[in-house]
């Protein structure tokens, strides 16, 4: 075909699918009502999806799951408390955030403020669209007890933080009401402190003639830290701070005394795997192991005050008449693993334990007791709240799109929501519990998980050059690497046909991931119309056509010049990547 009639073509057929797309946006969210339903978040801290820990809640199956819908295909984009945290609030990418540390300078409550987003992000958001805000609990790391108030946390009618060094003292926490100066509850076990004080602010939000967001974040089941540098900054040495089990309330401490981590074949296997500094991780001996299956039962333990608490919530709710048009929701911040891959306890690694975590609605219009597939990740949860409240006009602004939360809705996304989840991470991983001192550094990477109906891969590119991809489908545990420079290695079974290469796979998906490094707002959730303009092209399995084995060939691939510990842009080429169209007409 002469190369100014493909352009033509494509051009045409380009107009017409942006309009098609952008219609079936506008109409995917309708209102349940015209009244504004109010929302109550439950925020856990560290709470797995892939060690059973749901299976021990047994009030958030039956108040929110079973009234609600599951997202079995939720995700965090970034599996570290803080930075999560800032792209749940924010409705941005870890990279357009920039905020991609716990604590300072890359991280932390001073980055928070430093980047404009005190100015900016949801909370105030929700309060122009007419909501009342509550917040009890932990927002963000390096939120101090010396610097709370610089300045405060904007956009809450009523907030009631739990203040750094004593976050994560179980039974020595610190507590920052509106604008009052910091109360010490040494003695008192900070889950219930929390669940008094979502309780009064729900009598506030209730007895106030607006609809509210309330949001209850305990830090069960995190584990419990001591700091002993009140000046932390960059990171959490052995020096620096103790990371000890997570602290059940004393109600709690005997129960589940002959349960263990799940033993999957990804648990301490025999052997090594994955990348990098993992990959050298030696095999756990039985100390060590049972000193990790403790841990995990005093997260379990942990999690049993959140799940009365939820219990309480929804019998309150209830009582106010207010349930069935109430949003309640539960999630966490990021993921955990345990023992995984030789892991000691920790987070922020690209396995499914890090990333894929709870994310459960109940509220009106959800489907009860439904499981939706869709995929999903916290980069969409302030496009979805904002949805919620009815002010839609911002969601061009953010780098995730409006969970679809009715069923005819769910089922219209089907054909044409993102597949992907885009995953960063730069700087240093620390690892807690006794055996988990060690820091490694250079845990700086980007990594895609890609679930099509044919298809469920893990594509992972770290900043010393080596690259990971994983078949889930029938490597549900990412423990074979079939990554391979050969360039006519087979992608799934040797008989498939027509047969792609793995090479012809990570092609795209390195296109992808230079799309997806720098990402903004419609960008983030579909990159592939970057790369093809012409809107030929909306996932991978359409991407994989022959017909563009010679336009991903020719595409640079993502690459680090240095491993850095935080987003250095001019260290992560290339810039940008080759368009389907201009390609053509330039041959
Ligand atoms: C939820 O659905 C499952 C089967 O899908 C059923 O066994 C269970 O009883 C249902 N639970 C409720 C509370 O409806
Ligand atoms: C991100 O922040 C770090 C400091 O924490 C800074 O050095 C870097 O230049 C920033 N990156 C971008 C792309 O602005
Ligand atoms: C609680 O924290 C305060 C302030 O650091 C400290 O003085 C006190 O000893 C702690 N209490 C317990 C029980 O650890
Ligand atoms: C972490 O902090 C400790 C104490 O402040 C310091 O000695 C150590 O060098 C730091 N480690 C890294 C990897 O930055
Ligand atoms: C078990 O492993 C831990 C962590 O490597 C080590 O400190 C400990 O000495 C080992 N214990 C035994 C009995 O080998
Ligand atoms: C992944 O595994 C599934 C199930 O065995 C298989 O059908 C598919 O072809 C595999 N894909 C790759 C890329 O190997
Ligand atoms: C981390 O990466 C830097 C820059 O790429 C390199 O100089 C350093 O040796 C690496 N450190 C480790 C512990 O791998």
């Amino acid at each position: 075909m002469p190369p100014l009639r493909t352009f033509l073509a494509l051009l045409s057929v380009c107009v017409g699918l942006y309009a098609a797309g952008w219609a079936m946006q506008s109409q995917q969210q309708p209102m349940a009502t015209a009244k504004q339903p109010n929302i109550v978040f439950v925020l856990t801290d560290d709470q797995d999806l892939h060690m059973d820990s749901l299976e021990y809640m047994s009030n958030v199956r039956k108040h929110i799951a079973d009234r609600g819908t599951s997202f079995a295909n939720h995700f965090c984009t970034n599996a570290l408390c803080c930075p999560s945290r800032v792209t749940l609030w924010t409705g941005k990418s870890p990279h357009n955030t920039n905020v991609t540390d716990v604590n300072p300078p890359h991280g932390g409550y001073p980055k928070f403020i430093t980047q404009g987003f005190n100015e900016d992000y949801l909370p105030l958001w929700l309060q122009k669209a007419g909501y009342n805000t509550y917040y009890v609990g932990k927002l963000f790391n390096a939120q101090k007890v010396t610097n709370y108030d610089k300045p405060h946390a904007a956009g809450f009618t009523g907030s009631d933080f739990l203040l750094d060094p004593f976050t994560y003292e179980y039974k020595n926490a610190t507590f920052q009401r509106n604008h009052d100066p910091p109360v010490s509850y040494e003695g008192q076990y900070s889950t219930d402190v929390v669940a008094s004080k979502a309780y009064g602010f729900l009598d506030d939000a209730v007895g106030a003639e607006k609809p509210f967001m309330l949001t209850v974040a305990p830090v069960a089941p995190h584990s419990n830290v001591h700091i002993i540098d009140k000046n932390i900054h960059g990171n959490y040495s052995g020096a620096s701070a103790i990371q000890s089990p997570p602290v059940p309330a004393d109600r709690h401490a005997h129960l589940f005394t002959d349960v263990k981590v799940p033993r999957n074949a990804a648990f301490n296997p025999d052997l090594p795997n994955g990348a990098s500094w993992i990959s050298r991780l030696p095999q756990q001996n039985q100390t060590n192991v049972e000193y990790n299956d403790e841990w995990y039962r005093n997260r379990l333990r942990a999690l049993q005050s959140v799940d009365e608490m939820v219990a309480e919530l929804a019998e309150r709710l209830d009582r106010h008449g207010i349930l069935e048009d109430t949003y309640f929701i539960f999630s966490t911040d990021n993921g955990y693993h345990v023992g995984q891959h030789r892991l000691q306890p920790g987070k922020q690694c690209a396995y499914k334990e890090d990333i894929n975590i709870p994310f459960i609605v109940r509220g009106p219009g959800v489907p009860e007791n439904k499981t939706s597939h869709i995929v999903t990740s916290h980069t969409d949860l302030a496009a979805t709240f904002l949805s919620i409240a009815g002010a839609t006009e911002r969601g061009d602004l953010l780098d995730g799109e409006a969970i679809p939360l009715t069923g005819d809705s769910m089922i219209e996304v089907k054909s044409h929501r993102q597949e992907h989840v885009n995953v960063e991470m730069w700087g240093i991983i620390m690892s807690e519990g006794k055996y988990g001192a060690d820091l490694h550094n250079n845990h700086t990477y980007k990594a895609l998980r890609i679930l099509g109906e044919d298809y469920n891969l893990r594509y992972t590119v770290w900043c010393n050059g080596e690259h990971e991809l994983y078949n889930l489908s029938n490597d549900p545990h990412e423990l074979n690497n079939i990554y391979t420079e050969k360039s006519d290695a087979a992608f799934g079974p040797a008989n498939a046909s027509p047969a792609a290469t793995v090479s012809h796979v990570t092609a795209r998906l390195d296109a992808l991931l230079v799309v997806l490094k720098t990402c903004k707002a419609r960008e983030c959730t579909h990159p592939w119309e970057v790369l093809h303009p012409g809107g030929e092209v909306r996932s991978l399995q359409d991407a994989l056509s022959q017909d563009f084995d010679s336009f991903y060939a020719a595409q640079q691939k993502l690459y680090w010049t240095q491993c850095e510990q935080a987003y250095v842009a001019e260290s992560e080429g290339p810039d940008a990547v080759d368009q389907y169209m201009w390609h053509e007409v330039s041959i």
